[in-house]
Parts: structure tokens; sequence; C-alpha cells
């Protein structure tokens, strides 16, 4: 059904920089992380730049988000300036070959949006389904390839569990309120998608993180069985209602979609792996907890400088768990922060090996991004973390490609084909 596709991947709150208007902007403002997203990597002046750059290290597409704040700044109020330019930026990308995979929803909301309450709001999902409208009647004859929502879960994990991020809630209930409104978020836009899109081909999705899963101790019943809620809980139960159309969350939520699936193939983010270990039966706990590094079986294990472990297999896991799905997969997101480039290089060959393994053992892989195009704000953590193929030198803005883009075109074009030169 679809031509593969690869390349990198960015979120505008992460490279564009000066998005003034969203939620994550007053959030630093606020003092709330240590570093200020400001000019980030300047790519909402100099993303021609990066588009000749992604084209000349081989790659055929490019996935990247709108800033919602941008185009409607104020509620009800559609920013004519913020369309153009989001109009230049596929303009820029058919200039350079480049497909555009585009989401929509990339952790940020414009301001507007979290002071009414956000996702817990009433009205959310329609809130948002307005500029999914809009976005599809001006964009959508450039659009093939459509990610509603990235990574509802750790967004949800993040900002209503842990409290890192905006608005920054620590509440098991309202996380679970926020998942159903995503979904029905998703399955709303899936419709107007299909419905208002000029292009003859129109494919939906989320990109889902999946993590790869190990017991602490590998003999422990209990262990297996936390293991296994997991997996269903975090890996499966986004792709198991947007798929049947049943919204459900055991003892808490269920209720019925109008329509049945509203996917139409699964778009994967994935990093790494965790262990499990038993916590007890109620609430978040039978989904076990995660054991810290020191508790882990005695294997040799590498991380990345974020303290991840890097699991090339966990991929041909992650990817052939999803089999069961029926749908093609994208790999929407995959990637390693590291100072050290030659650790980048092994990171995508192995990687791209195990995505390889999957496909030959009847995976129906559409394509691979590597996270990132260019090095770029880490949200709380800043600056720090390096995911460039590209790197940046922040003082200057200037670019350089690192070696390990030579290892994403060949591995790459291995798997899915060499674009034709120019
Ligand atoms: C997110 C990106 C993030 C990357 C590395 C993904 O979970 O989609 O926004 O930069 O991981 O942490």
């Amino acid at each position: 059904m679809f031509r593969p596709i690869w390349g990198a991947a960015t979120s505008a709150h992460q490279v564009e920089g000066n998005n003034f208007w969203n939620d994550w902007w007053a959030w630093e403002e606020r003092g709330k992380v240590g570093e200020r997203s400001g000019l980030a990597s300047d790519h909402y002046r100099r993303f021609r730049e990066d588009f000749k750059l992604a084209r000349s290290l081989g790659h055929t597409a490019h996935r990247f988000s709108l800033e919602w704040s941008r185009l409607e700044p104020r509620e009800g109020e559609w920013d004519e300036a913020a369309f153009r330019h989001y109009e230049e930026v596929f303009q820029a990308l058919e200039e350079e070959s480049l497909e555009p995979v585009l989401t929509l929803h990339h952790f940020t909301n414009p301001a507007w949006f979290a002071e009414k309450g956000g996702w817990l709001s009433s009205g959310a999902a329609e809130k948002f389904s307005l500029y999914v409208r809009k976005s599809v009647e001006r964009f959508g004859r450039h659009v093939r390839v459509w990610i509603t929502f990235n990574e509802p879960l750790i967004y949800i994990y993040q900002s209503y569990l842990l409290g890192r991020w905006p608005p920054g809630e620590k509440d098991f209930t309202k996380a679970l309120r926020v998942f159903r409104e995503f979904l029905r978020a998703h399955a709303a836009a899936y419709k107007i998608l299909h419905e208002a899109s000029s292009n003859p081909e129109c494919h939906v999705s989320i990109a889902h993180h999946c993590m790869a899963l190990s017991p602490c101790r590998s003999s422990h019943p209990l262990d297996r069985l936390s293991l296994f809620l997991r997996e269903w809980f975090i890996n499966r139960l986004p792709f198991e209602a947007l798929m049947s159309g049943f919204l459900f969350f055991p003892g808490v939520f269920f209720e019925k979609l109008p329509f049945r699936r509203t996917l139409d193939f699964l778009g994967v983010n994935y990093y790494s792996r965790d262990f499990v270990r038993f916590a007890g039966f109620w609430g978040q706990n039978q989904f076990g907890t995660v054991c810290p590094r020191e508790h882990h079986p005695r294997e040799d294990r590498e991380f990345n400088d974020l303290g991840w472990e890097i699991y090339p297999k966990g991929l041909f896991e992650v990817v052939s768990s999803l089999k069961r799905f029926r749908l093609p997969i994208l790999v929407t997101e995959n990637g390693v922060s590291t100072p050290d480039d030659r650790q980048r290089q092994r990171f995508i060959r192995d990687h791209l090996a195990e995505l390889g393994r999957a496909q030959r053992e009847g995976a129906d892989v559409l394509g691979y991004f590597y996270w990132s195009l260019v090095d770029n704000f880490e949200w709380a953590e800043g600056f720090k973390p390096r995911f460039g193929i590209v790197e940046v030198d922040y003082p200057l803005q200037s670019r350089r490609p690192r070696p390990s883009a030579e290892e994403l075109r060949r591995g790459c074009g291995k798997l899915f084909g060499q674009r034709e030169t120019a």
C-alpha cells in the first residue's frame, strides 16, 4: 500500500525557536526547567538549509510537527502568517523531494488551551478537531502520512503523573481522563483527515512509544506477571483501543467510539528497555516498577548519556510483537543521545540490522525515522543531550553532519532503497 520512506524526525518546539504562545514556553518562563528553549535550533528560519542537508544525506522523507499555538495563538484566531510559513515549509520539502510525515500534536499546547484546563477541560477534543480541520484543509494535498499524537502515554506520564512537564500534575485519575480524551480526539481527527484530505492517499496513526521489557528476576513468576501487564498497558493498550473502537481501562471507563479501527498503520517510537519488578496487585502497582540499574541481571550492557540502555534487539522484539495487528509498521523515531558519534554509528547500524531481521521474518515495515535530524531542545533536559545526525553549534547556529549520517544512509538505503540522485 505504501512506498517505503526513511529519514529523520524533529518536532516544532524542539527545533523552531521562539514558540512564545505555547504552554512549554510559559513553563520555561516560570523557571520550571533548567534551560529555556529560546531560539532552539533556529529551524523556523533555517528550515531550507536543514532540508537541503537532509536531501544531501540521502533521505527520502522528513517527519516534523505543526505548532498549533502558532496557527491559533488565541482561541478562534487563526494566524495567516503562520499558515503561510508552513506552506513554505511544504514547498521547500517538495523542492528537495522529501516526503512530509506530519505530526499534529507533539507535547505542546497553545497557552490559551492550557489555561482553560487543557486536556482535562470539557470540549478539549473538539477544540483540537478545529485545528485538525484547518490543517487538513490548508495542507492536506501535501500530506500522505499523518500522525495525530506523538507518544500520548509519555506526555501523560510526564505531565500528569510525574509532574515534570506542564501542567505539572501528579494524579492517576486525571492521567486516565487525559488518556481517554486523547483517544477520543484521535478518533475524531482520523475521521476529519479522511473526509477532508484532498490527497488521494491518506494514512493516519499515532506515534506510540514502545519499550522493550524484561523481568528483573527472570525466574520470578510475579515479575513475569507484572511484565505481562505492563507490556499490555504501555505497548499495546492505545493500539488495541484504536483498532477495536472500544476505549477501555479496566474498572475505570468503557466507551464505544462511533467508528471502529482508526489506525491505517502503526507508528512506533523505540528507544530502550526497562526491567520490571512486581509491586503489588492494585492501581498503578499492577504494572510493576522499573528496577534500578544496580538490580538488573548482570549482563554486558551499554547505556546512552541519559542512562537509557541501548538494546537494539528490542526493536526486533517490539516490531515482531506488533505483527499481530496485521497493519504496516512505520518506525517514527529511534535514536540515541551521546557525545560519542561512534556510539551513534553503532546504534544506527545495530538497530537497522534488527529492523531488517524483523522485516525478513514477516513484519511489514514501511520505513524508519532517526531521532533527530539536528541537535535540539530535549524538554526538561535542555540542550545537553545530543541526538542529531547533524551537529548544531548553538552560539553560531551552524550545522555539521556527523559520520553517523552516512551510517543511516547506508543502512536505510539497504533496507528501503537508495533515493535517485538529482
Ligand atoms: C520524543 C522526542 C524526544 C525523544 C528523545 C521521544 O520520546 O518524541 O520529543 O526528544 O524521545 O527523548
